[in-house]
């Protein structure tokens, strides 16, 4: 990848500055690359930019539930070490929340496995099963985090594309980015060990469909693959859209982990708490790793997330908050329809992506190196950004350099921001207009 920064010169006599050096792990998986958070970090941009870039909220976590984590920071017991597989009142309702969903009672003693948010139960899963040379295919374009995770623990990560919308599709949703099974299925070697699948996807927002799914679950039959169903935007699916869950398919269940995150389901991702469901097969090995990688995750907050699962139905949680992300949605989407720019509508998660090839900007902007560097997609983002103070995320980071012509005609615009600042990024984009084709 380009921008790969070289932190580790030979060293010098006098220069003390580098002493030890560090681990080869880190040239992998882009570890050490100048990502694009930060070249698209608030720092580097306009002070007054509105930040649809990152994916993370910009309102609180509900009231009852920041309550909860008060009283449990007030209480004795929470403010220490949990049990490695978490707290047994968030693992019951975990219990609770997913074992009709899954259609099984699950046991909270070898089925259920609370992380330090999802991402570190990914990690402790690459680092439970993984050998040296073990190949984990991805779809692309990905969840950046999976590539140096993955990579970290000798694993080498195998990349599918989907297939954006054809050119004739006028009004493309998430659907229309289609798999190639044959060549998901090519893609498989004798050393393939597991796949990835991400729905509803993030940049996509792609919700796969059943038949997807079950193509995707025969191939796994057929080469004994292990299946990481990253299911985080789990609450957040549109349009009466069906969420359908690999691990439920026949067969299924004894390969595959789902994966879950308080972050994405109560507006705190800060918090760091997600979780695992598997059979006691997966989640045994993955505590082994998860108990040496951290020993157990923060504990007041874990509380917390219990409270959020227990009163969710009672209060009807996810139903209200699916309908303020619907309506989040709309207010972007209409202004994109009034620039007359294609995106695609997103059936789940909270990513828009915009067609952003038919922005003209001058090629004599004074663009940093970072960015002059990398795909016209980042070109164009960080033009929108600059000129009209909306920020974005360019998609060709979001795929290995051999696919990276796929993800530069997208920006990818996140939704998780409050209706005032949503509808302020739309009345500036309405500016985007001059620098049309
Ligand atoms: C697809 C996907 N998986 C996993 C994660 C990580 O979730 P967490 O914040 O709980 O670690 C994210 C966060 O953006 C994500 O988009």
């Amino acid at each position: 990848m380009a921008n790969q920064t070289d932190l580790q010169p030979a060293p010098s006599k006098s220069d003390r500055s580098n002493l030890i050096p560090f681990s080869s792990r880190l040239r992998d998986g882009r570890a050490l690359a100048l990502d694009v958070w930060t070249i698209f970090s608030a720092a580097n941009l306009p002070a007054d930019c509105i930040n649809l870039g990152q994916g993370y909220m910009n309102f609180a976590p509900p009231k009852w539930i920041t309550d909860a984590a008060e009283e449990a920071l007030n209480t004795v017991a929470p403010n220490h070490y949990s049990h490695p597989r978490g707290r047994i009142r968030l693992r019951e309702a975990l219990k609770v929340f997913y074992s009709p969903q899954l259609n099984r009672d699950l046991d909270v003693e070898s089925e259920i496995l609370v992380t330090s948010g999802a991402n570190e139960g990914q990690y402790s899963v690459f680092t439970a099963f993984l050998e040296n040379g073990d190949e984990v295919i991805m779809f692309e374009p990905f969840f950046d985090q999976y590539l140096p995770s993955v990579t970290f623990n000798g694993g080498r990560p195998v990349y599918v594309p989907l297939h954006p919308p054809k050119d004739t599709i006028t009004h493309p949703t998430s659907n229309d980015w289609t798999i190639d099974v044959e060549e998901l299925r090519r893609a498989v070697t004798p050393k393939t060990k597991m796949i990835i699948v991400n729905t509803p996807h993030n940049p996509v927002g792609k919700v796969f469909t059943k038949s997807e799914l079950e193509s995707i679950a025969a191939i796994a039959e057929e080469f004994n693959l292990l299946v990481m169903a990253d299911e985080v935007y789990d609450c957040l699916v549109f349009d009466g859209k069906e969420h359908v869950r690999i691990a439920n398919l026949p067969g299924m269940w004894d390969r595959t982990v789902t994966v879950g995150s308080a972050g994405k389901s109560f507006a705190a991702t800060g918090w760091r708490i997600g979780w695992l469901i598997a059979p006691k097969s997966i989640i045994q090995p993955t505590l082994a790793a998860s108990t040496r990688i951290v020993f157990c995750t923060n504990s007041p907050l874990q509380e917390a997330a219990a409270s959020g699962l227990e009163q969710a139905k009672e209060r009807n949680f996810f139903e209200t908050q699916n309908e303020e992300y619907a309506e989040r949605r709309a207010i972007l989407c209409d202004a994109f329809d009034k620039l007359g720019l294609k995106y695609t509508l997103p059936e789940g998660s909270y990513f828009i992506l915009l067609d952003i090839s038919g922005v003209d900007f001058p090629l004599d902007y004074p663009f940093p190196e970072s960015v002059l560097g990398r795909g016209r997609d980042f070109r164009a983002c960080w033009f929108i950004a600059n000129e009209i103070g909306v920020s974005s995320i360019p998609v060709s980071e979001f795929y290995c350099e051999e696919h990276a012509n796929i993800g530069e005609a997208y920006g990818r615009f996140a939704f998780c921001k409050d209706t005032d600042t949503l509808r302020a990024a739309a009345e500036r984009l309405t500016a985007l207009k001059k620098y049309l084709k």
